[in-house]
Parts: structure tokens; sequence; C-alpha cells
């Protein structure tokens, strides 16, 4: 069994085909900023054939069943996470998946060993576009499996990693606001997100036209920057998509938001939103590692 440490960091082979194609000044002007399409090379491959991945989630749910999510007959986009489950175990769902209009995400596959050098590849190809300062800021390297009944929705939310979605199998829409639109989401449910309620953005019908609305085929996928709200409708299809995927040091955002909420909520004052004066930036994300570390819960990943 691996763990996270054993995934290379850049162990690209010269004779290695990349599996993500990223056009390279797209790249530059967007990553993290503004979502952006790319293609890659996973369809066809054996990781992402349903049998290895029930096999993959019956290993996750004995061994990480944190590491599993899993629900059934979610419609309403606002609905929270985990108010849905579903009445079987997950094999037994994704066997099911053409009618159980289920949703089934499972978590750090690259405990997998197969799927471990798979991330490694992709993250090799990123780095290669991006370059390799990039890896400085990136904590916690891990790839999500996604398996989707059709028509289900996944609902509306946003990440605390930046990834990249990959369409294997089916195609959908997803719908994808920018991480800076406040109208869209407001400061106070960032500071929710970080500190309190991992469900705490809220969809908003009438600002849908914020959106840009993208249709995902297989070979596709779309860059998603942290934060930047998002959610799909899946076509009428079983969908079946992997996403790549970085936790940010937490120094960056998390810990300032953090400080913000207690700022906010417990003072009454209305705190400067990150990003804006370098000095309150640097007091706060001192200040929230400390917090964090307090409650036990050290900044390993944001
Ligand atoms: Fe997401």
């Amino acid at each position: 069994m691996s763990s996270v440490s054993d995934v290379p960091s850049q162990a690209v082979s010269q004779s290695r085909q990349p599996l993500l194609l990223i056009d390279r000044d797209k790249f530059r002007q967007n990553f993290n900023k503004q979502n952006f399409i790319l293609s890659h090379r996973l369809c066809g491959n054996p990781l992402f054939s349903l049998p290895r991945i029930i096999e993959l989630a019956r290993d996750t749910a004995l061994s990480r069943p944190d590491d599993i999510y899993y629900d059934s007959g979610v419609t309403d986009l606002n609905e929270r996470w985990g108010t849905s489950p579903s009445s079987f175990p997950v094999d037994e769902t994704i066997r099911r998946i053409e009618t159980a209009g289920a949703w089934i995400a499972i978590k750090r596959a690259e405990h997998d060993p197969a799927y471990a050098k798979l991330l490694a590849d992709c993250m090799s190809d990123i780095l290669e576009v991006g370059g390799h300062e990039l890896e400085r800021n990136m904590r916690y390297k891990k790839v999500d499996v996604f398996v989707t009944s059709p028509k289900r929705v996944t609902t509306y939310h946003i990440d605390s990693e930046s990834g990249f979605l990959l369409q294997i199998a089916g195609s959908k829409e997803i719908s994808l606001f920018r991480s800076d639109d406040r109208e869209v989401l407001p400061e106070e449910e960032i500071e929710q997100f970080w500190t309190v309620d991992r469900n705490a953005p809220r969809y908003r019908p009438h600002l849908q036209h914020h959106a840009d609305q993208l249709t995902l085929e297989p070979g596709m996928g779309v860059h998603i920057p942290i934060n930047a709200p998002h959610w799909v409708q899946n076509g009428n299809n079983i969908s079946i998509s992997v996403s790549i995927n970085y936790h940010c040091l937490a120094s960056e955002r998390a810990n300032i938001y953090r400080v913000n909420y207690y700022l906010r909520n417990k003072l009454g004052v209305s705190p400067t939103p990150p990003f804006r004066s370098p000095a309150r930036d640097f007091v706060k994300r001192s200040v929230g590692s400390i917090y964090q570390t307090l409650r036990g819960k050290p900044d390993a990943y944001a």
C-alpha cells in the first residue's frame, strides 16, 4: 500500500506521451483565476472501467471510509451534502448506477499505487506547462474519482482544492462561476466555509447568468480554480470523471478567512478581505495558524 508521500513529484519520462494536453498561454493567463478547457488521454484507461472503480470503492470503504461519499435522489441544488444517504453499500450502489440516481465520490484514490502513478504523471504534465515553481504552493496532491447516475445533479459548492476535472465517460454540463464574484459568493460565505461549514455557499438562481456553462465530453477537462463555485447537471448517461487536484499552502487564504470569520461574528467588525493588505494578511495568517494548532488541526493542508 503506498501513501501520498510516495507520489513522485516530477517523474516524467521523456518517452511518455503527456496525459494532459494544456495550452501553455491559456494556463499562464488563467490558472487559479478563471476556468479553462483542456483535453486528456485518459479515456479507455482500465483504471476507469466500472469493475476497477467498484474494486477501488470497496477497498476505500474498508480502509478509509471517510474518503467515500455517496448519496442518491438529490435534486435540489442547495441540498446539504450528507442528507440523502443511499440505502446500499457503495459497491452495490455503483452496480445499480444506471437507476440509483446516485453521486459517488471516491477521494484520495492515490492510496492505490496504480492511481498514485496516474496522479504523478498528470501532475508532471501540469508542472511541465505551468512551470515547476508552482509545486512550492502544492501542499497535498490527490486524485478523486466520481461516478454519477444519468440525469443526476452535483449540488452547488466550492472546493478547498485547485483542480482539473477530467471527463472520462458520458457527458455533462457544468456551470462555473468566478471565484472573485462577490455577488455570487459573498466574503461571509467563504469565511464560514473555511471555518465552520463546508456547505455554507448558497446557490442564487437569479445569478445563474454569471456562470460559464460548459459541456464536458469524454476526452475534455476543465480547470476549476480554488473556491470557484460550480454545479453539474449530468446527461442521459452514466458519467465517470476524475479530478486531479491539490491543496494550496494553508497560509495562502484559509487562515486569513478564519480570522475574518471571528472578527465579523465575535467582534462585530467588517474585516478587510484577503490580499488587499499584506501587513494585515501577515498577522491574520499567523493568528489563524496558531488557532488551528490549538484546535489540534495544524495546517497539514487547508
Ligand atoms: Fe467540485
